[in-house]
């Protein structure tokens, strides 16, 4: 591609932050409206953490007792401590405090799974629900430490049991309420939970999901739990077993005390959440208080340039660490609006998402690549049907965002009037990495750009672990310096924190991410090291191979990986789906690998190309590259666990269609 192509191309172009649209609130101006303005603080975040963080947690956040040291510990010895000597109380945080400075004002808008059945909770509603859920949990006789679990469908009572945990210093395990009977069990069983609180069904895209029923069935083998509080979600009858069952709204009903806050320490534990390791058992990381809520509060405020009046969407289950961040924790600590969405992105049709944008009024709008992927192959009708004229910024998180999906993303939702935030991070981090920052930096479609505050990447190279300083180098992502929202731990195996994360690299974190830094110094995260593939001796990254193929205009998503190969080491292997109404033609097959052989050049070429019409995924949309890797290579008999894949059905075509060229 010359120069000029590259200019004339929305892929390779860059986009400067956006003078201020009609769209921005008159009466405000950016948190942050400069690059050098983003420079200065994070360079002090950097160079003056202390002073930096302190500032951070005073303007964020109330202490009931002040902390005496803001951080301790480092990343080597994976013993980091933030804001020690401090106590606060989360849900006094989220709920009281604007309880009492803007009660009528709305903390959660409730988009149910049925559109027109929306509904709205204001900060003044949500203190009293969240003091009764917390009287609740006191007549169980729960107490600070002790572990509940919550699998509850997208709705405000979700919210509102969590954050009536964090009011007792309980420790919530939320579980996506999407898991099977049996990976719920695990992970009641591994957190030693107490009570779980549940709803009788659940409703996703008008299909009921059996939630009562998958608790009973978990808790078979689950002897730790005496309590289950059962949300009546659809009102179906549902066997209640006495004395350990108690419905939610009788047991709501029966409570007329308030109950206060319970201050806990800074480092006391806030949550477990489970995470899926590439194998093996799933890991609980732990994530403790004080830096949890400062971290999450600090990356809402600037990443989304959040405050008055906004109404804040993020689309990601609370069973994700994104829901728990941006869904629930990070929007109310700054007393915003945010809309819980019961629904999927095509229910009832593909204008799901932009119909509840118009309808709430929706300012910034958070999703992930994987629906932005699957909403632009079904054409761009869905949204030129609906006005979106609220949306103020749009973002996305939860993998590589392919240049292609990007471009699509700001000019046909976001009217070009609106900039995309492209937001790395990972449930162990609590927080963002690496995102721009809306209004000061200027944005390469597929890149997340630049450090946030407080965080100092380094590229290392995967084999000698030497720092790759400057531009232009490619290696492995690490973190260098402790930041507050890190988990401390993994439950019950801190000897796997250590290993996983501390000790992969001297010295630093070990993100698992493979990245590279570019001449300007934006960073590329091409995905997990363990998706790399080697063929012939180079290094290339899966997404790096989707990138170029999704540039096909005949593709709509595509999932690459590396199979054993006698003579080259591994050779590629790419899955494909085509853009709704094309059918499987060699010319087609032709035309994505001339596509791949243009874009990357003729290494990247995949030695098999297969089209299917649907690719695994996980209940949270990403895609399950393992299963896609076994059945390549002729070893669909070993698939192993396959409880996290959403739709099984889809193997035997998967099988099928691979058997005819194994
Ligand atoms: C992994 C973490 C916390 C976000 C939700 C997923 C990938 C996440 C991006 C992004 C490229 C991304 C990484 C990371 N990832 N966001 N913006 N660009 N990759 O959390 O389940 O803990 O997964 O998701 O590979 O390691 P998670």
């Amino acid at each position: 591609m010359t120069v000029e192509e590259s200019q004339l191309n929305p892929i390779h172009a860059l986009y400067e932050p956006y003078p201020l649209t009609s769209r921005y609130p008159k009466d405000r101006t950016p948190w942050i409206s400069s690059f050098e303005q983003y420079k200065a603080m994070h360079d002090q975040s950097i160079n003056e953490p202390d002073v930096f963080w302190r500032l951070r947690a005073s303007e964020l956040v109330e202490f009931d007792t002040p902390f005496h040291t803001v951080c301790s510990g480092s990343l080597g010895e994976g013993n980091v401590k933030w804001f020690e000597g401090g106590k606060l109380n989360i849900s006094y945080n989220c709920v009281d405090r604007w309880a009492e400075k803007t009660p009528d004002a709305v903390a959660i808008i409730y988009e149910a799974d049925q559109p027109g059945g929306a509904k709205s909770v204001t900060y003044k509603e949500l203190l009293d629900q969240v003091s009764r859920v917390a009287g609740v949990f006191k007549s169980f006789g729960l107490e600070k430490g002790d572990t509940v679990a919550i699998y509850m469908p997208m709705v405000p009572e979700a919210a509102i049991t969590m954050l009536a945990c964090t009011r007792l210093g309980l420790v919530h395990n939320v579980v996506f309420a999407g898991f099977s009977a049996h990976s719920l069990a695990e992970r009641i069983r591994d957190s030693n939970a107490k009570a779980v609180v549940t709803s009788d069904q659940g409703l996703r895209g008008g299909k009921i999901i059996h939630n009562k029923k998958i608790v009973d069935e978990a808790l078979l083998t689950c002897s730790s739990v005496t309590k289950v509080l059962v949300f009546e979600r659809t009102g179906a009858e549902v066997p209640m077993q006495q004395g350990r069952d108690v419905s939610w709204s009788k047991a709501l009903s029966e409570q007329n005390e308030f109950v206060p806050p319970v201050f806990v320490d800074s480092e006391d534990p806030m949550f477990i959440l489970y995470t899926s390791g590439s194998t093996g058992k799933p890991k609980g990381l732990l994530h403790t208080t004080a830096g949890y809520l400062v971290g999450v509060a600090m990356t809402t405020k600037y990443t989304f340039d959040l405050g008055k009046d906004d109404v804040f969407c993020c689309s990601a289950d609370i069973g994700w660490i994104t829901g728990h961040s941006y869904g629930v924790y990070g929007p109310l600590s700054l007393g915003v609006t945010t809309v819980i969405f019961e629904s999927v992105p095509n229910y009832p049709d593909a204008s799901r998402f932009w119909k509840t944008v118009d309808e709430h009024k929706i300012t910034q709008f958070y999703t992930a690549p994987t629906a932005i992927r699957s909403l632009r192959r079904l054409g761009d009708d869905f949204v030129n049907c609906t006005d979106l004229s609220s949306l103020r910024l749009i973002a996305s998180v939860g993998e590589p965002i392919n240049p292609e999906a990007w471009v699509w993303y700001k000019s046909v939702v976001g009217k070009d009037l609106c900039p995309v935030v492209d937001t790395y991070w990972q449930t162990e981090n609590g927080s963002h990495l690496i995102t721009p920052l809306p209004f000061a930096t200027t944005t390469k479609p597929g890149s997340a750009t630049f450090p946030m505050f407080g965080i100092e990447p380094a590229i290392l190279d995967p084999n000698t672990g030497e720092e790759l300083t400057g531009p232009n180098v490619k290696g492995v992502l690490c973190i260098k310096k402790p930041w507050p929202s890190i988990a401390r731990s993994i439950l019950g195996d801190h000897d796997r924190y250590l290993t996983t994360y501390m000790h992969a690299y001297k010295g630093v974190y070990f993100t698992g991410d493979a990245a590279r830094r570019d001449e300007d110094g934006y960073y590329w995260i091409s995905g997990r090291v363990d998706d790399v593939i080697n063929v012939s001796g180079h290094r290339m990254s899966t997404a790096e191979i989707e990138s170029a193929i999704i540039q096909n205009e005949s593709v709509a998503e595509s999932a690459v990986v590396g199979i054993e190969d006698e003579i080259t080491g591994q050779s590629i292997c790419a899955f494909v789906t085509l853009q709704a109404g094309l059918k499987e033609s060699d010319q087609i097959k032709k035309s994505i690998i001339a596509t791949v052989r243009t874009e990357i050049g003729p290494i990247a070429t995949p030695k098999n190309l297969i089209l299917v019409n649907e690719l695994p995924k996980t209940r949270s949309g990403k895609i399950i590259r393992r299963i896609l890797r076994k059945v390549a290579s002729g070893e669909a008999d070993q698939l192993g666990d396959l409880s996290t894949m959403s739709d099984p059905s889809l193997l035997a075509p998967l099988v099928e269609k691979c058997c005819r060229w194994v």
